[in-house]
């Protein structure tokens, strides 16, 4: 993709279910990094609305409603999602909307409604004059660096784990799947556990408090059975104290970290312990996602297995990852021999390579930053015109 200059400033967005990324294509990091958050008293308008930090801090506000805008990758209201964009255009960026292209990031099989619903108010509300959508998994296998356009990517965050396959520089949202767990159940995993041992989190910041112990000594155990024996062999050597300051007393406690410290992330690998009924684990998901490929890429796809997004950033994940793909591909060779009974010969085999970008935490927006300085931004945007003669987003919409 070779940069040009576009004819109009691009802005990238990638709205995430816990940020908000945002900033200028061609620039190597967002300018902005806010939480997807708002806060307003009624009625909701621009001069009401709080977004951001500043929302994330309500007791400072006089505010009657405090939300996510986005509930797991999905939004949750038009109406403040509108007032939202006034905010990013407006109070972060300080641009005329009219007078910026948008780039925006999508997750694998988003519904059409949603893709419209944002069409129509980036381009009537705001009069956008080019706005593209493009998959966050092709973003950041794009910017992650090894120069491979065919990859399997899971991009994992707070509000989503999807899978998709990545083939020749397209995103294959067919054969993608999404995974039942993302980085908000495990955090509600880990405090539902400490607060088993721990009364002081004070209800108001305990979120705040799970999330910090997550990110400080959750990890990925090689193996689960083998370490929760080893834990109830002698609990007290195994466990540890983080230490809190009660936001309103300023009184230090500290917070007891157990088995969660494995049995979180543990998860993503024996869902049931979240919810019985899910049986399928995250390598199964992999695996599947390959299946449902044509077979001439299969073998590409698991040489370059790409997983991105902070909820893939546990110590042992992508070894444990590896482990498993390698096991599910013995499993298809001892079936295939089974079911053929010796009659061929041995089946190919395959290489597995899993390559951990979880620490460049803007790898999306990167992708969709090189993605609008570039001249297929330029070729491949609706621009607004051609979304009122047509009517709609979608090429392809009814
Ligand atoms: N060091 C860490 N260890 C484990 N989890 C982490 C770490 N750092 C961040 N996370 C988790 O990653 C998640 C946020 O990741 P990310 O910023 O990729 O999500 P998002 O883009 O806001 O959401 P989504 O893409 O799912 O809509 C949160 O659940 C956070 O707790
Ligand atoms: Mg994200």
């Amino acid at each position: 993709m070779p940069p040009v200059t576009p004819r109009v400033p691009v802005v990238v967005c990638d709205m995430g279910t816990s940020t908000t990324r945002l900033g200028y294509a061609g620039n190597s990091a967002p300018t902005f990094e806010l939480p997807t958050v708002c806060a307003w008293a009624d009625p909701l308008s621009y001069d009401t609305l709080h977004v951001g930090h500043e929302a994330d801090q309500p007791s400072r506000h006089a505010v009657t409603h405090h939300r996510r805008l986005v509930d797991h990758g999905t939004v949750a209201d038009w109406d403040l999602y509108e007032e939202y964009w006034r905010h990013l255009f407006h109070r972060h960026l300080c641009v005329e909307s009219s007078d910026v292209g948008v780039v925006l990031t999508e997750a694998a099989k988003t519904a059409p409604e949603q893709r419209e619903a944002t069409a129509e108010i980036l381009f009537e509300s705001f009069g956008v004059p080019q706005l593209s959508m493009g998959s966050q998994a092709l973003f950041a296998l794009s910017s992650v660096g090894n120069g491979a356009d065919t990859g399997l990517v899971v991009l994992s965050g707070a509000g989503m784990t999807q899978v998709v396959p990545v083939v020749d520089g397209y995103a294959l949202d067919g054969a993608a799947q999404h995974f039942q767990i993302a980085g908000g159940d495990i955090t509600q995993y880990v405090l539902d556990s400490l607060r088993e041992h721990t009364r002081d989190i004070a209800a108001e910041r305990a979120w705040d408090v799970a999330e910090r112990v997550k990110r400080s000594y959750l990890y990925v155990a090689e193996d689960a059975a083998k370490e929760m024996a080893q834990f109830e062999a002698d609990p007290l050597a195994h466990v540890l104290h983080h230490s809190e300051v009660h936001w309103r007393t300023g009184h230090p406690y500290a917070v007891r970290v157990g088995r969660e410290r494995f049995l979180a992330a543990e998860t993503m690998f024996q869902p049931a312990l979240l919810q019985p009924r899910w049986t399928t684990a995250l390598p199964g998901v992999m695996d599947a996602v390959v299946w449902a490929c044509p077979m001439d890429c299969r073998r590409r796809l698991y040489a370059n297995v790409v997983v991105c997004g902070g909820n893939m950033r546990f110590p042992g994940l992508t070894k444990r990852l590896e482990r498993a793909l390698r096991a599910l591909l013995e499993k298809h060779t001892a079936d295939f021999v089974a079911a053929s009974n010796g009659a061929t010969g041995k089946p190919a085999e395959y290489e597995v390579r899993v390559t951990d970008c979880s620490r460049d935490r803007n790898a999306v927006w990167k992708g969709g930053s090189l993605f609008g300085a570039s001249a297929r931004f330029a070729a491949e945007a609706v621009t607004r015109a051609e979304y009122q003669e047509r009517g709609h987003f979608s090429a392809d919409a009814a």
